[in-house]
């Protein structure tokens, strides 16, 4: 039987960009046949960064309205994944520790393995916070999802960030003991140094995604987990939103049942609302599903949710979590659904110059912009560092 930590996700927050560009957009420019995009991938829209949003601001606006309500006392440490790094040494929660005003007794460190490392940062969270059951720790998961122009992969772009507090007895959901791991050395989706768009083998990362639902599963069960009727709903990685359907009905043929696209929808149906608009947030992306999930459904009290995370290379994690009494009073559902409806919608020409504008590197004094109406923005390059600023309005 599954043993219950205690400690889990106390509150979740999340932020996405200034831009949205809508699916029909792409599709009138590449003459795609548009249920490619609706049903086929199952994508409307994709958030699209300004000039001045990066992975920083994202993951600042996400953490702030955290920081408000829990004031910043507890928190001891913070981890800040992300797989679209600014910097090879510094850590992006550096910058958001400092535009958040924590304090300067933190731990602050920058964790990579593709989409999985927010899970990862939890994982990590969890066994700080056994350690000290009165430390919090604040994981924020942000990423800026990008292909090339004119590829497969343009249509699975987006951007967003999610923070999570991560503590004892915690308000939102308790993450469970066992974790089920899978590892395998694959070439699916990776990023060299010099290059900041992503390569992919769209039909690799497919099988290698469904290979890890597998291997996670597996050893899930070995570890002692919950039996698949256990669960309520399933939070998957969500690189577009179909691929949790594919991966679901791919779990289900594996543990033996005949696959039912009704019991499919049901299970996963009200995880893909946010995914499905904000396109691909890479690390946050199954914590993205989270919040769809508790925004939208009914009530979700003592149910149980399974999560699969995913990141190509590949490592992913299934794992389980509960629902804790009064988790509604804790949302932040508002909020969330601002943060899409406030996107401005972007024309093809606007989001190909942005997705084309790069970065001086030559080392001088660049102001950058001022595009974002968010509470953070990059403000400038100087001397090579990255000049971040609050917006005051
Ligand atoms: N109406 C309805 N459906 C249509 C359609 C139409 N007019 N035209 C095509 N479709 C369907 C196809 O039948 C197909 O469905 P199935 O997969 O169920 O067969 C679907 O639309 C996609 O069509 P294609 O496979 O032809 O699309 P594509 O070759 O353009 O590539 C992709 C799709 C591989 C997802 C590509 O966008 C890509 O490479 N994306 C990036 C990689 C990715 O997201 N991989 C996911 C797993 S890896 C991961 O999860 C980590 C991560 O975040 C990157």
């Amino acid at each position: 039987m599954a043993s219950d930590s205690g400690v889990g996700i106390h509150d979740l927050s999340f932020a996405t960009t200034e831009f949205v560009l809508p699916h029909t957009a792409l599709a009138e420019h590449n003459g795609t046949e548009i249920g490619k995009y609706h049903v086929g991938i199952g994508q409307q829209s994709m958030s699209v960064p300004g000039a001045d949003e990066d992975i920083v601001t994202m993951g600042a606006a996400a953490a702030e309205p955290i920081v408000s309500r829990h004031g910043t006392d507890r928190i001891r440490t913070v981890v800040f994944a992300t797989e679209s790094s600014i910097d090879q040494a510094k850590s992006a929660g550096v910058y958001v520790h400092s535009l958040l005003g924590l304090p300067s007794a933190t731990r602050v460190v920058e964790l990579k393995q593709a989409c999985y490392g927010a899970t990862a940062a939890l994982q990590f969270a969890i066994g700080l916070v056994h350690r000290d059951p009165a430390q919090r720790v604040l994981v924020i998961a942000s990423d800026v999802s990008k292909y090339d122009l004119d590829s497969p992969g343009e249509a699975t772009q987006g951007a967003a960030a999610v923070a999570m507090l991560v503590g004892a007895d915690p308000a939102l959901v308790r993450i469970e003991g066992p974790s089920g791991l899978f590892t395998a050395d694959v070439m699916d989706f990776w990023r060299p140094n010099y290059r900041d768009t992503a390569l992919v083998d769209g039909q690799e990362s497919i099988t290698a995604y469904l290979q890890a639902v597998e291997g996670t599963w597996k050893d899930y069960v070995e570890q002692g987990g919950r039996s698949l009727d256990g669960f309520d709903a399933f939070c998957y990685h969500q690189p577009f939103t179909k691929m949790a359907y594919k991966a679901h009905r791919h779990l289900l043929n594996y543990c033996g049942y005949v696959t039912d696209e009704a019991r499919i929808a049901r299970a996963i149906g009200q995880t893909t609302a946010y995914n499905r608009v904000v396109g691909n947030s890479y690390t946050a992306s199954v914590y993205l599903a989270l919040a769809a999930l508790l925004d939208q459904a009914d009530d979700l009290t003592d149910r149980s949710i399974g999560f699969v995370s995913y990141g190509s290379g590949s490592v992913g994690e299934f794992f389980a979590g509960t629902v804790v009494p009064g988790y509604r009073e804790h949302l932040r559902t508002e909020a969330h659904r601002e943060a899409i409806d406030r996107r401005q919608p972007v024309d093809y020409v606007g989001y190909r110059r942005l997705h084309q504008r790069s970065l001086p590197a030559d080392g001088g004094d660049h102001p950058i912009p001022a595009q974002t109406t968010g509470p953070f923005r990059l403000a400038a390059l100087r001397g090579h560092k990255r000049i971040y600023e609050r917006c005051y309005r």
